[in-house]
């Protein structure tokens, strides 16, 4: 059993970018941090188990073991997301599916897991890392932003469902921020998307870490099935 000292909490694909960043943020206030995540190195201090958000068995089985080593998790952070872009007309099977699986299937069977023992405790943070695309849209995103979308409906259910039990769930939506997933967008997308963002400036993984912070601390208690945007202004309004 880790050291007793501040919440249990998951967070999804913490080896890099966003998740790497909020995982980060949470050891540094003291908690006890853990991540199913797949590939990579992680930061240190926190407990990784490998697993994968798209099979039930797996994240069942990294719960149980994140349970046995900082005790009944607190603050699940559904991170864990992929895109697979690319015109309607053109959109295979295979990559509408394999985006919900992760980014909307994958929160589920996360969220659901740590609603368990969110339940006995009467309290639980849930946050799910949804994007600006889920309400403004993006052409190329339909299977992407149609799973972000989906988060928002998720979480205002969780939040009918176990508000009265001391349980919080709330969407963070991200505008475009610097990392691997965007660094993989065309040069010119970069730019049109730089230029319709008030901010003037691309988001820092930083600024989406400090908002899911918030969201998961005892301040933020009354706040629940909110969609918090950390996006320099570019989806106001939507
Ligand atoms: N960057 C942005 O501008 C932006 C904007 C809005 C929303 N978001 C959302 O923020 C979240 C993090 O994005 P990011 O920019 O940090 O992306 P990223 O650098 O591509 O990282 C994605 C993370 O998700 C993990 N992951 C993907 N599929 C998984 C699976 N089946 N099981 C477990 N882990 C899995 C990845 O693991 P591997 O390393 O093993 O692939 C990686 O750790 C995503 O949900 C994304 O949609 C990002």
């Amino acid at each position: 059993m880790a050291e007793n000292v501040g919440r249990s909490v998951l967070v999804t694909g913490a080896n890099r970018g966003i998740g790497r960043a909020i995982a980060e943020r949470f050891v540094a206030a003291g908690d006890r941090v853990a991540t199913i995540y797949r590939s990579g190195d992680l930061p240190a201090g926190v407990l990784g188990v490998v697993g994968d958000v798209r099979d039930t068995a797996s994240v069942d089985a990294a719960f149980t073991r994140v349970e046995e080593e900082h005790g009944p998790v607190e603050v699940v952070v559904a991170n864990a997301g992929v895109t697979r872009d690319q015109l309607l007309m053109r959109m295979s099977d295979e990559d509408f599916d394999t985006v919900l699986d992760t980014n909307l299937a994958g929160a589920f069977r996360v969220a659901r897991r740590a609603s368990k023992a969110m339940i006995r405790a009467r309290s639980g943070r849930i946050v799910l890392i949804s994007s600006v695309v889920a309400l403004y849209g993006g052409p190329g995103q339909v299977n992407y932003s149609a799973s972000k979308a989906g988060l928002v409906g998720m979480a205002r259910s969780i939040t009918r469902e176990l508000g009265g039990r001391g349980i919080t769930a709330n969407v963070v939506a991200p505008g475009f921020i610097d990392t691997a997933m965007t660094q993989a967008l065309p040069e010119k997308q970069q730019q049109a998307y730089l230029g319709a963002i008030p901010a003037g400036r691309f988001g820092q993984v930083d600024d989406v870490a400090a908002a899911v912070q918030f969201l998961a601390s005892p301040e933020a208690a009354y706040i629940s099935g909110a969609v918090i945007p950390v996006d320099g202004g570019l989806g106001m309004g939507h």
